[in-house]
């Protein structure tokens, strides 16, 4: 795990950590892998850790209304079967907590149009038809740097395919700081990007991203997956017919060589390079069942406990408001503190 180099500790903000995943899907190994264990190992070091399931984001694409609220569950599940545990971190959903949405309008205000279009991910989500995309997908960036910035988090956890939005939540930061001459008001937060598994693929083409979206469920390893399916689901990845090679290099042009490989050292902990030593001239056919074997022995019991906390919705719904009070009463006051920099009263509380 990397935290950027580059960047300046800002000493007056105290350490807290914000990531969120949205409920839009299956939860795959991709997002385990890039994201969520390191959420879980962060919960043994200092600071604050919010959790959020971003259900405000999903419904930057359609979406229908039962689906988004089955799948905030089904990502909740997954947050605590892989061990966030709700007592050293604040688990919720983005809809309860107002302050969201209203620090967002803000953002869009301080953002420009030019910073928008250079999102790579809108252009992706928005396809060909870009006319007809929902101007949420477009602003979508500003919504996740209000995300961060209620908290005033100075640390974000997230995959690679996020360090542009992370970008983007840094300049907002800074001209929110400088165009209101509130110095050091907003925090410039910090990616932490995993060194290896930083971008898991499709398991049917090398080139892709595995996602949520992904029509072929073959394309995945769902989190909730039992032995059987993670098993099926590597024998038949796509692959080429050579045998491992001994050194990363020669993986370059192997892209879906290269993924298993990488997916079988992310969850060994280990490297590329150890993996290579260890199956460096053997075809797929022996390399497939090992990975099969690490995965099942891996994510077995994840996927058994996201079952157990699935079957009981009316608790995981009960953990989420609970997470959503004690967030609320982090983001009031800031957004208190936001209103009083531009001028405005917020609420009813005092008089205008
Ligand atoms: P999303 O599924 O877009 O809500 O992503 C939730 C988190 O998982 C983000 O931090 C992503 O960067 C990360 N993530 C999503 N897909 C992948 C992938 N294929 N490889 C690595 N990380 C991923
Ligand atoms: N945009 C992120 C994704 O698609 C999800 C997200 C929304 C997020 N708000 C966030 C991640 C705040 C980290 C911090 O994966």
């Amino acid at each position: 795990m990397t935290e950027s180099p580059q960047t300046p500790k800002a000493p007056s903000h105290p350490r807290r950590i914000f990531s969120g995943m949205q409920p839009t899907g299956s939860l795959h190994l991709g997002n385990y892998l890039g994201a969520l264990r390191y959420f879980v190992s962060l919960q043994e070091g200092e600071g604050e850790r919010i959790y959020c399931v971003v259900d405000l984001h999903a419904i930057t694409m359609r979406q229908e209304p039962g689906a988004v609220r089955a799948a905030t569950r089904h990502v909740a599940a997954a947050y605590l079967a892989a061990g966030i545990d709700p007592a050293r971190s604040i688990l919720f959903n983005q809809s309860q907590v107002s302050e969201h949405a209203e620090l967002a309008w803000i953002f869009n205000c301080v953002a420009r149009i030019g910073w928008m279009n250079r999102m790579t991910q809108f252009k992706d989500k928005a396809g060909k038809d870009r006319e007809a995309a929902s101007v949420g997908l477009y602003v979508y960036p500003t919504l996740m740097a209000a995300d961060i910035l209620a908290y005033k988090a100075t640390h974000v956890p997230v995959g690679e395919d996020q360090k542009q939005h992370l970008e983007l939540t840094r300049d907002v930061a800074t001209k929110f700081n400088l165009d209101f001459n509130a110095p050091d008001f907003f925090p410039l937060p910090e990616p932490i990007i995993p060194a290896e598994a930083a971008r898991i693929m499709s398991l049917r083409d090398g080139k892709k991203k595995m996602s949520k979206s992904d029509p072929s469920d073959y394309s995945r390893i769902n989190l909730a997956d039992d032995a059987d399916a993670i098993a099926q689901k590597i024998r038949k990845a796509t692959t080429d017919p050579a045998p491992l090679p001994e050194t990363v290099e020669e993986l370059k042009d192997r892209p879906e060589a290269d993924n298993l490989v990488a997916i079988y050292a992310a969850i060994a902990e280990t490297e590329k390079e150890a993996v290579l030593r260890e199956f460096a001239g053997q075809g797929f056919g022996a390399f497939k069942p090992k990975l099969a074997e690490l995965a099942v022995e891996r994510f077995g019991k994840i996927s058994a406990e996201m079952r157990r906390y699935e079957a009981d919705p009316a608790e995981i719904d009960r953990i989420l408001s609970a997470g959503a009070d004690r967030a609320r009463a982090l983001t009031a006051p800031v957004l208190d503190q936001v209103y009083d920099v531009l001028g405005f009263v917020r609420g009813r509380a005092r008089p205008f």
